[in-house]
Parts: structure tokens; C-alpha cells; sequence
């Protein structure tokens, strides 16, 4: 049964003797104030996570003893009379507390939140305490999200195939819906609320206007019942052109008072069958969507009239502001910043803007967006990518939490030093009152759900720090391999190590230095840095390296596009001199030599190919240390990502002596002395 659909809830007996007898020591019952269903569904995962455990029958009871747990909400008489308030101040709307108290001379742990579902989080919080074999026996934590929106993108098509998706089919199976109700909708919103995942959209960006039927609709609510106790709630994306095309209308104009009111009815029936519908996700006017410019309207006109619609039910709106067309010849990279910044301010109030961590397309490495921190007045989403599609889909292991901290660790310098994106982002620096983190899923129905069993560590990061940025991407990943593969030490900080470097050695062997979207065409699988006959110039990697006999990227600068205009001053200034640029940018924003001298004292040619080399090395290294944990897990899971990286280690060379051997075509000189000239 090592096939990893448990995904990291996995309750097996806890392997660990001393550990193991101070659960049983402090854990006897449990008592729940009432049966509603969330709290059932805490229940049901408590009893089953804490059975599993501790191999113990756990009674549930009526009165207080020794070793209980009590678990409800601080609106529950005698969880308010033995928990302080202060704490439940703390924890809002969504969070937790949990605590070892002594009442009436007997010892229990209360497991409460505000709300039901923040004693849901709570009690998976708990399990995970167990699961990673930490200390139970004088519990006082308090949690809260930063996030108000934790969102999960689905790009599911209705005929389950998955844009960009690498785990199979999508696991909507919309044919049987309503009425076959898949074990895994289920599995899949535990799942997600483990990690405080509340937030779901169904349906591919690239969308459907047959979603907005009542077909749908219907099969949609039996999907949004599932999730309802767990906490996670359900939202569309919207083809703009729906009131055309399902609606008998001429035109979706944004400004027409018919498709005005058309929406409205729209959200109106919407609510009738999913009472608490969050709200739509749209794609305008990008690759294609029709849109609110599509009829010379604004992105705001657009958002707008949706949001009118959504209104009064409580919905709201995520406009996607991953926007650039063929027809503007300008630098890719300033086109959504060009198209949105004027809008700041102008969107209604339950309108949030939904931009992408970099500027171009989810690559191993981009600077952060130039919009995070230019649109104080608006609240912006921000959308990370799971699903590993210029990563190495999912055959190449990439633990992408040190990319995502890289991001929202950045500083935009929007009011002075320390203002980070993640403070864009939570709403700190810019006080918002709606704030959201969304990513594109890595879901589907393989049995494991993500296609590498190390994929998943991805799905669960992305959770945990949408719920708490300020965790580091080693304590995540340390929960992660607790729970899912082992607690031994030696074990955990092998897999954290190769966890941990994974990410820039990918960098190493894709896209060094800062080059970026030099992936074969359209399917982003493996190298093709000189391909050049996209039907658009902006799909072609040349647009992109610009290698030719005298040096190599992308100049940003005053000389160049100019992107960098678009950063403030200080944010600017990291990137802007050649010389002081950190060099994992440096092709992002600088045309540089071949000859040009680098901090290690190397060519810039030199250094290049010494990051290759380094990348496909280190896959050797990620092999040997892998190879070190045979034993220590199951063989199952061992073999399968055994075989992945002999997968993943072919092809770090493929790309190593495709790039080499290309842009040496433009630099034309040796490789460093020592090295192998590819064949
Ligand atoms: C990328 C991806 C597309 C996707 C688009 C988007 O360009 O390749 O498949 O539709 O992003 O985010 O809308």
C-alpha cells in the first residue's frame, strides 16, 4: 500500500518507542461539543489519524478525564471558560489554538478555533504534531493564516484532459457527476485541508462557457457539497464570451445593459445551486481569450461588471493579469505591468488581481513581478505554478518552496527597505482587506495524485506557506518527509538536503545565469534554445537569449527595453549595473560578452558552462544520496523515484551538451579546461 495515495496523512503506528508511550500516556478520549458537519468531519479524521497512531481504541466521551481531548469552538461554554480569550482573539477567523490545560484536577487538550473550521485545521495541526513526533506533553499554540485566500487553480478541461498536466486525467469525472460521488473529491478536500487549502477553481483558465450551464452547475454543486464541510469553497473560471455562446446574445460587451444583465441572472441561478459559491477566475485578452478589450472596454469595464454581479451573494472576482499580445512588439515582460498599473484603483471592491511570481511564464528562476508593489490600491493575488511545466513536468524532482520563498521574500522596495512582496501579497503593507494566494495545480488521477511521489511536497508547500509565509522552505519540507516517508533522522536530512539543492540545480542545468524560456516549443519538455519558428516572435527562445557572436541576453536596462523602469528605484538598482548584478539574473536583464569577467574570475563562456556541468553533476549526487536510503524506506516508492532520477539524470546531460553545444555555435570557443566537449 506504499503507493502514495495517502498522500502526507499517513497515521501507521508510530515507529518510536518513547514516543510512541507518551502519546498513549497523554491521549486516552475524545469529546466534541457538537456534531455539525465539519466538526464531524474533525471527528472522523481524528479518531481515524489518532487510531492509527497510537494503535489504540480512542473512546469518545461526555465527561472530562484525564488524557482527553476536546475539541470545538471558543463560542462552546466550557472551551470558553478554560481557554483565555486572548488566544482566540489571536487565532481570527480561520485559525486555531491548542492547548494542554488542567481543569478540575484533570489534564486534556483542547483543540479549539473560532469558527468550525478553524477546529478543523486545529485538529489536523494536531495529527501533524503526532506525525512528526514532537513533544505533546505542555501544548500551547496559536495559529493564524496570513492569507485570507488559499487557492488551488485547476486548468481541468471538461473532457478531462489537463492543460498542463502531468498526473493523468483530471480527477472531475463530469460525466458522472452528480450522482457518482468519487471517493477521491473527498480524499482530495481532506487533503487540502490539512494545509488550510479553502479555496478551489474547477475548471481550465482556458475555459469552457459549458461550465456556466445548468448541466454543470449542477454536477459543480455536488463537487462544492463534498468540500462545504472541509472548509473549501468552489469558484469557476469564466469565459467572457458566455453570454455568445450559451447565452444567445450578439455581443459580451461589458458596457451592454443585456449582457450586464445576463451575468446577473447568472450569478443568481449560480447561488441557487451552490449557496456558497466564491466567484469566478478569468483569462481576458491573453493567448487568445475573448475579453472586455475585445469590444475596445478596459480590464477594469470587464472585472467590473462581473463583480456587480457577484456582489450581492458575496462573490468575488480574480482577474488574471497574465496578459501580453503578439500584435505589441514590446519586451513581453512590461506588457502586463503597461496594462494594469493604470488601472490601480479602478477595480470594485471584490475585485482582486491575480499576477503571476514572475514576469514571463513560471520559469526555474525569474525576477520578482514589476506589479507587486505598483498597484497599492488594489489587492493582487499571487499565482504560483505547481504543476512542473517548465520545471520538468512531473519526471524531474524539483522542490519549488525555495522558489516560492525567493519571490515572496523579495523586496519591491514600495515604501522603503523591507517591503516584501509576501507584504503586498498578505495585505500588511498596503492594508487590504481581501487578500489571496493562489497556484496551479499538480493534480490528477494517478494513483499518487501528482505523477512523483516528490511532487506532492510541492501541492503541500504551497498550502503551508500560503498559510504562514514566514516558514522556511527546509521546516516545510522537514513536516513533509516526517509525514510521509519517515521520521529517522539520518533518512529526513538526506531527502531534505536533495529537496533543498534540487531546485537550483534545475536552474544549473535548464536555464543558468538567468536565461529563461529556452524550452522545446509549446510543450516546455527539454531544450531547444534555437528554435525560432513559433507562429508568435514572443514563443521563440531566440527572443529570448539573444546569443550572437558578441555576448548573450536580454538587455532591460536604459539601452535595452527599458523593463526595468518599471521597478522602484531601490528594487532597481539590484539589477540595473552589469557589475552589481546578482548573477543569477544577470541574462534577464544584461546583454552581456562572452568574454566579460564574472565574480569567480571566469569568462562569462567559462562560467556558463561550468553551471551545466555543476547541474547535471549534482544529479549524480541527488542519485548517490537517494541510493543511501535504501531500506530506510519502502522499496516501492524507493524504486519509483530511483527510476525518475535516472529519468531526471539523462536528461540534466541532454540539456547541458544541447546549450553548450548551441550557444558555443555564437561564442565560439573552447569549453574550460578539464571538460568534455559534448559529442
Ligand atoms: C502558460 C501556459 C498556458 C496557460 C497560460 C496561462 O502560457 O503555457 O498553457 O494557458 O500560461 O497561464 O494562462
Amino acid at each position: 500500500a506504499e503507493n502514495g495515495y495517502e498522500l502526507w496523512l499517513r497515521y501507521y503506528k508510530i515507529d518510536d518507542a518513547a514516543i510512541l508511550q507518551q502519546y498513549r500516556n497523554n491521549i486516552s478520549s475524545i469529546q466534541f461539543t457538537s456534531s455539525t458537519p465539519t466538526l464531524l468531519a474533525a471527528k472522523e479524521e481524528l479518531l481515524n489519524g489518532l487510531q492509527g497512531l497510537l494503535d489504540k481504541k480512542i473512546t469518545e466521551q461526555n465527561l472530562i478525564t484525564n488524557g482527553c481531548i476536546l475539541v470545538g469552538t471558543s463560542s462552546d461554554p466550557v472551551i470558553h471558560s478554560i481557554i483565555s480569550s486572548n488566544f482566540f482573539s489571536k487565532a481570527g477567523k480561520e485559525g486555531y489554538v491548542i492547548q494542554t490545560v488542567t481543569t478540575n484536577q484533570k489534564k486534556v487538550i483542547v483543540i479549539a478555533g473560532n469558527t468550525e473550521v478553524g477546529a478543523l485545521y486545529g485538529c489536523f495541526a494536531f495529527l501533524r504534531l503526532l506525525q512528526t513526533h514532537q513533544n505533546i506533553q505542555n501544548l500551547s499554540i496559536v495559529s493564524a493564516p496570513r492569507i485570507q485566500l488559499r487557492m488551488l487553480d485547476h486548468w481541468d478541461n471538461v473532457n478531462r484532459t489537463i492543460e498542463r498536466g502531468y498526473a493523468g486525467m483530471s480527477i472531475w469525472n463530469w460525466h458522472k457527476l452528480p450522482d457518482y460521488i468519487d471517493k477521491r473529491y473527498k480524499d482530495y478536500a481532506r487533503a487540502n485541508a490539512s494545509i488550510g487549502i479553502n479555496a478551489v477553481a474547477l475548471n481550465n483558465v482556458n475555459a469552457n462557457a459549458i461550465m456556466l450551464t445548468k448541466d454543470y452547475l449542477i454536477k459543480v454543486a455536488a463537487l462544492a457539497e463534498v468540500f462545504r464541510p472541509y472548509g473549501i469553497k468552489v469558484y469557476l473560471s469564466a469565459k467572457f464570451s458566455a453570454p455568445v455562446e450559451i447565452g444567445g446574445l450578439k455581443t459580451a460587451d461589458p458596457l451592454d445593459a443585456q449582457v450586464q444583465n445576463w451575468w446577473k441572472q447568472k450569478a443568481d441561478e449560480i447561488y441557487t445551486y451552490i449557496p456558497n459559491f466564491g466567484g469566478f477566475l478569468v483569462k481576458a485578452n491573453s493567448e487568445e481569450q475573448p475579453g472586455p478589450q475585445t469590444y475596445n472596454r478596459t480590464h477594469a469595464d470587464g472585472a467590473n461588471m462581473l463583480a456587480d454581479a457577484l456582489a450581492p451573494h458575496g462573490g468575488i472576482v480574480i482577474w488574471r493579469a497574465f496578459v501580453y499580445s503578439n500584435e505589441n512588439t514590446d519586451d513581453r515582460f512590461k506588457q502586463a505591468y503597461n496594462e494594469f498599473k493604470p488601472f490601480d484603483g479602478k477595480f470594485r471592491n471584490n475585485v482582486l488581481i491575480q499576477v503571476k511570481n514572475g514576469p514571463i511564464d513560471f520559469q526555474p528562476r525569474e525576477p520578482f513581478h514589476p506589479l507587486f508593489g505598483a498597484m497599492p490600491h488594489t489587492p493582487l493575488v499571487m499565482e504560483f505554478q505547481l504543476t512542473q511545466e517548465y520545471l520538468g513536468f512531473s519526471t524531474h524532482l524539483v522542490y519549488l518552496a525555495p522558489l516560492f520563498k525567493e519571490c515572496l521574500d523579495a523586496d519591491t522596495y514600495e515604501q522603503g527597505k523591507n517591503s516584501t512582496v509576501s507584504k503586498v501579497i498578505d495585505g500588511s503593507s498596503e492594508d487590504h482587506k481581501l487578500t489571496g494566494m493562489a497556484a496551479v495545480a499538480n493534480i490528477g488521477s494517478d494513483i499518487d495524485w501528482t505523477g512523483h511521489p516528490f511532487a506532492q511536497a510541492n501541492w503541500y508547500a504551497f498550502g503551508r506557506l500560503a498559510w504562514d509565509h514566514e516558514l522556511s522552505a527546509a521546516q516545510i519540507a522537514d513536516e513533509w518527509i516526517r509525514q510521509t516517508f519517515t521520521n529517522i533522522q539520518h533518512a529526513v536530512d538526506t531527502i531534505k538536503n536533495i529537496m533543498l539543492a534540487s531546485r537550483e540545480i534545475t536552474v544549473d542545468y535548464m536555464t543558468p545565469l538567468g536565461l529563461h524560456h529556452i524550452m522545446g516549443y509549446s510543450h516546455h519538455y527539454g531544450p531547444a534554445p534555437w528554435y525560432n519558428a513559433a507562429q508568435r516572435a514572443d514563443w521563440n527562445p531566440v527572443y529570448y537569449h539573444k546569443a550572437d557572436s558578441l555576448g548573450i541576453g536580454f538587455d532591460r536596462t536604459a539601452t535595452g527595453s527599458n523593463a526595468l523602469a518599471q521597478y522602484a528605484p531601490e528594487a532597481r538598482k539590484q539589477f540595473q549595473d552589469l557589475h552589481t548584478c546578482d548573477e543569477k539574473y544577470l541574462l534577464w536583464f544584461h546583454h552581456v560578452e562572452w568574454n566579460y569577467k564574472m565574480h569567480s574570475g571566469r569568462s562569462l563562456w567559462d562560467e556558463l558552462c561550468y553551471k551545466y556541468y555543476a547541474g547535471a553533476d549534482s544529479v549524480k549526487w541527488m542519485q548517490q544520496q537517494w541510493n543511501s536510503l535504501k531500506g530506510f524506506i519502502d522499496d516501492e516508492r524507493f524504486e519509483q523515484v530511483q527510476m525518475l532520477l535516472t529519468i531526471q539524470q539523462k536528461e540534466a546531460v541532454w540539456w547541458r551538451n544541447a546549450c553548450v553545444l548551441y550557444f558555443q555555435t555564437f561564442s565560439r570557443m573552447p569549453l574550460p579546461k578539464g571538460f568534455e566537449q559534448p559529442a
